[in-house]
């Protein structure tokens, strides 16, 4: 969802802009804009396409030292040149690229800015016209801002430039994503590390409701009550060449195929050399001494925690719900004497997730938020902080994410179920089983051209399509659905086997593709008659099945991992199979239409 770039004080700043929007690009937009300046002269281009559109509308001659960048994601107004950041007020004074929502914009335009001044439908083209009243009436630019941004309602990261000081970048920011990024001789500013990583590893954090004046040599930052406040920089641990996609033809594939060499490294990274886990105690023991623990997320990170939610209660006998953030938001359910919450999020910045901890916050209640990205504003805001170390995932259709938030929460019910003495805990041979897990991935990751004409034979002329399963396997078919619709635009549901047949089975007609996950001893059978009540409706059905349970028609025969490990295994053909899906369809697999990678509103 929207990013912002900026750059003060680089000789090359163009470049700076456009790379640094390129980076964002994976977080979904319909719309960019980069806003120029030399010193002397300021040129804004904007495009309702690509970032490439930009620079393809940009000239040769077209440089400037100083820079704002902003590729949109509409909510307000249509993706039109004319609702595309960079905004210039009317008088031509100031330029704001702007990402969140601001709720009371029509109260500020009715205060403060006449309809003949407005050219969109955006709630940002009246912020930067609410700036620019405020520097009329004399304020500075610093205190114009500050006053403009003290009466906004809602969610911002802004980045503004006054074009009577060209030597100065303004930042604020209030529960939207923004960090500063620091230079030789010039600073940067993006909404996260990825839109400056080529140029920089090296960051400050800002919090809400701060203020930022930036030049080339100097940082100054206000907070809320307007006192400059000294912040210490960090290195982040990603790479450039982490965000490139090398010789694979899509990130997602690169993603797929990156999954045991992240299992691998989790089992590095919580694991100390005499076998225990490197999880902090105070998370391990504040965990054991709560009386239920609420899991929340949303998509991907939400089908995870319903797979961490049987880890956690196996391992650790403590009860556990699974919340959608989007729906807790709104509706707290009766909680617990001792609660504890933890939160899921690939990107630590989704707006539903964060608002459900903002109230957590207000309830005093304990948190912990599982992420992978270091420094997100879910991390910054819970209690406590578990890394997924999957390294930057640019595809929107998350799938590393989703194995390492897995892999994250075994260990953490490992440690909790041990230091609780609990049995099963204690016979779960973590490291072991990750690596087994492992072992199994890269075996499925290896057969991509076997699951592309499955896709082929399967998926091909289809408009709908459904996953069954049940206990884990019912879990994993949710996200197997979720992969396919978000990249394919088939639509597809996942169902517990044995629903299907109160229902949705009515929908089943002849050569509706069925793909059936069978990885439970204890359920398979049932499964499989589930299958046979559709085969007989007249729908096609593809098994997915562990070898434990494996019959010679199965398509896929998944290598034996752990039982409670098993979505590990059994969600890499699923996934490979709506990648396929896409690509046999001539779809942009990375960025799926009208989705975001980083969803920052509500
Ligand atoms: C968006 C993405 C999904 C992701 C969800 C939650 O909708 O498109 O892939 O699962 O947000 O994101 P999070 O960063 O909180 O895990």
């Amino acid at each position: 969802m929207c990013g912002i770039v900026g750059v003060v004080g680089h000789n090359n700043s163009k470049e700076v802009l456009l790379k640094g929007l390129e980076k964002l690009e994976y977080r979904g937009y319909d719309s960019a804009g980069i806003l120029l300046s030399d010193g002397e002269e300021t040129i804004a281009i904007k495009t309702p396409g690509r970032v490439n559109d930009l620079r393809e509308l940009s000239t040769d001659a077209m440089n400037g030292t100083i820079g704002i960048g902003h590729t949109r994601w509409a909510t307000h107004g249509e993706p039109n040149v004319e609702n595309a950041h960079p905004h210039l007020s009317k008088s031509g004074r100031f330029g704001l690229v702007h990402n969140g929502v601001i709720e009371n914009y029509l109260e500020l335009k009715e205060k403060y800015v006449p309809s003949e001044l407005l050219i969109g439908d955006t709630d940002s083209e009246i912020l930067v016209e609410v700036i620019d009243y405020f520097s009329r009436t004399g304020l500075s630019t610093l205190d114009a801002l500050s006053q403009a941004l003290s009466e906004v309602r809602g969610s911002y990261a802004i980045a503004l430039i006054d074009v009577e000081e060209l030597n100065k970048l303004y930042l604020g920011k209030n529960k939207s994503p923004l960090l500063i990024g620091l230079g030789e001789n010039c600073h940067f500013v993006g909404s996260d590390a990825m839109a400056m990583i080529h140029e920089t590893n090296e960051f400050v954090e800002i919090m809400d409701g701060e203020v930022i004046m930036l030049t080339s040599d100097m940082m100054v930052i206000y907070d809320k009550d307007a006192q400059v406040i000294e912040r210490g920089s960090f290195i982040a641990e990603i790479d450039a060449t982490d965000t490139e996609k090398g010789l694979y033809p899509h990130y997602m594939l690169k993603e797929i195929d990156e999954q045991p060499s992240v299992m691998r490294k989790l089992i590095t990274e919580y694991t100390l050399p005499n076998g225990n886990t490197t999880i902090n105690n105070e998370i391990i023991s504040h965990i054991s001494q709560s009386d239920r623990i609420y899991i929340v997320g949303c998509g991907t990170s939400w089908h995870a925690g319903l797979v961490g939610k049987t880890l956690i209660e196996k391992l650790t006998h403590i009860p556990v719900e699974v919340h959608l953030a989007s729906e807790m938001g709104y509706d707290m359910p009766i909680l617990s004497k001792k609660p504890f919450f933890i939160f899921l999020t690939q990107s630590g910045e989704t707006a539903d997730s964060r608002q459900v901890l903002v109230k957590v916050n207000e309830l005093n209640l304990p948190s912990l938020t599982i992420t992978n990205v270091k420094g997100s504003t879910l991390s910054r805001e819970a209690t406590y902080t578990l890394l997924l170390h999957a390294g930057p995932e640019i595809a929107v259709a998350s799938t590393k994410a989703y194995t390492s938030q897995i892999a994250v929460m075994a260990y953490l019910a490992k440690a909790v179920g041990m230091i609780k003495g609990d049995e099963a805990a204690k016979e779960f041979d973590i490291v072991r089983e990750m690596g087994i897990a492992a072992s199994a991935m890269d075996a499925l990751v290896s057969e991509k051209d076997y699951i592309a004409t499955l896709s082929e034979s399967f998926l091909s002329d289809t408009r709908n399509a459904f996953f069954i399963g049940r206990g884990l396997d019912f879990a994993v078919s949710l996200e197997a659905a979720l992969k396919l619709k978000e990249i394919s635009y088939i639509q597809a549901e996942g169902f517990a086997a044995g629903e299907l047949k109160h229902g949705t089975i009515a929908l089943i007609e002849e050569g509706t593709p069925v793909i059936a996950v069978i990885t439970d001893e204890n359920t398979a059978s049932h499964t499989r008659g589930n299958a046979i009540e559709v085969t007989s409706r007249g729908a096609k059905v593809l098994t997915i099945a562990g070898e434990n349970v494996s019959r010679s028609e199965d398509a896929v025969i998944l290598p034996v991992v752990h039982s409670l490990l098993t979505p590990l295994a059994s969600v890499i053909p699923l996934q490979l199979l709506a990648y396929y899906a896409s690509l046999q369809r001539g779809l942009d697999v990375d960025k799926p239409r009208n989705l975001a990678k980083s969803v920052t509103v509500e």
